[in-house]
């Protein structure tokens, strides 16, 4: 195996190196948290919105394995088609909602090392039936959106995402733009560096089960990397360090009729 060199190597390798698990791990870990703990993000004072419950889905006979193979990033949404809060509400359950309970705590629609659950969803709502636009914290303890942002906000969210026009155009004509964020001491308490790691393979796993349930419901969707951080932290009122936003994710009808050049994607 290759030594690591701490002057040549660049700082992501330096980082993995650090996060490797070895077989003294457990005796150099400070001591275990309180695992029986659920940390909670609460919002006082906020507009909230409950989300409506037992809704049953129309799966329009889709199954897993068709929207598998269906999907596909979509970068021109279609203006005309409505997003219900029905449906979002669905959305949100199956994305990151608390799907069972096991000795008295909550387990999610994802996997999470531990049961941590470091990440906490955002939602730009710029189009949908039966609630205001504005931008969101969603609780999958109370099933349900605080605002943080009014629908003022949005224009500025746009403007500030990203200096590509094209790329603020997939945000600003999509119905809805799911922000996942890291809260990594949740995590790193626990496994330390490596912990990092765990909040981005679930950022993930989060972003996989939207994109699919977004096909499920006939709509589609496009990842969304390339955000300039900081502003967008700052709009979600984080703080960029104990919380950051991850990675980004625009959902809507697809454009069937406009075609788009995306060759400058794939350079
Ligand atoms: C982490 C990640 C970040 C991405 N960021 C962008 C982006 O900023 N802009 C964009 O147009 N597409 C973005 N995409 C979408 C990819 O370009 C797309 O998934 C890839 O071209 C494969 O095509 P497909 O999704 O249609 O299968 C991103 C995808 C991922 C997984």
């Amino acid at each position: 195996m290759r030594k690591l060199n701490d002057s040549f190597d660049p700082l992501y390798k330096i980082y993995h190196e650090n996060s490797k698990l070895h077989k003294d791990f457990y005796q150099k870990v400070p001591g275990l948290p309180d695992y029986t703990k659920e940390i909670k993000k609460k919002y006082y004072n906020r507009i909230e919105v409950k989300l409506p419950k037992n809704i049953s889905l129309d799966i329009n006979n889709t199954n897993l394995f068709t929207c598998i193979k269906d999907r596909k990033s979509i970068r021109n949404f279609d203006d005309n088609r409505t997003v219900t809060l029905d449906q979002l509400s669905i959305f949100l359950q199956y994305s990151y909602g608390i799907t069972h309970r096991e000795a008295d705590r909550s387990f999610r629609a994802t996997p999470s090392a531990g049961a941590k659950y470091p990440n906490e969803l955002y939602v730009l709502v710029n189009n949908v039936k039966d609630i205001e636009k504005g931008i969101y914290h969603y609780s999958p303890y109370a099933h349900s959106l605080s605002l943080i942002k009014n629908g003022s906000y949005i224009q500025k969210f746009i403007d500030e995402f990203h200096h590509d026009q094209y790329l603020k155009e997939i945000v600003g004509s999509s119905k809805f733009t799911l922000i996942i964020t890291g809260i990594f001491d949740r995590t790193t308490h626990k496994y330390m560096e490596r912990g990092y790691r765990f909040c981005l393979f679930e950022a993930g796993h989060i972003a996989q089960n939207s994109m699919l349930i977004a096909n499920a419901m006939s709509m589609g969707s496009c990842g969304l990397g390339g955000f300039f951080d900081d502003n967008i932290n700052s709009i979600l009122e984080i703080n960029g360090v104990d919380e950051n936003a991850l990675y980004l994710i625009s959902f809507g009808y697809e454009n069937k009729i406009v075609e788009y050049d995306y060759n400058e994607f794939f350079e």
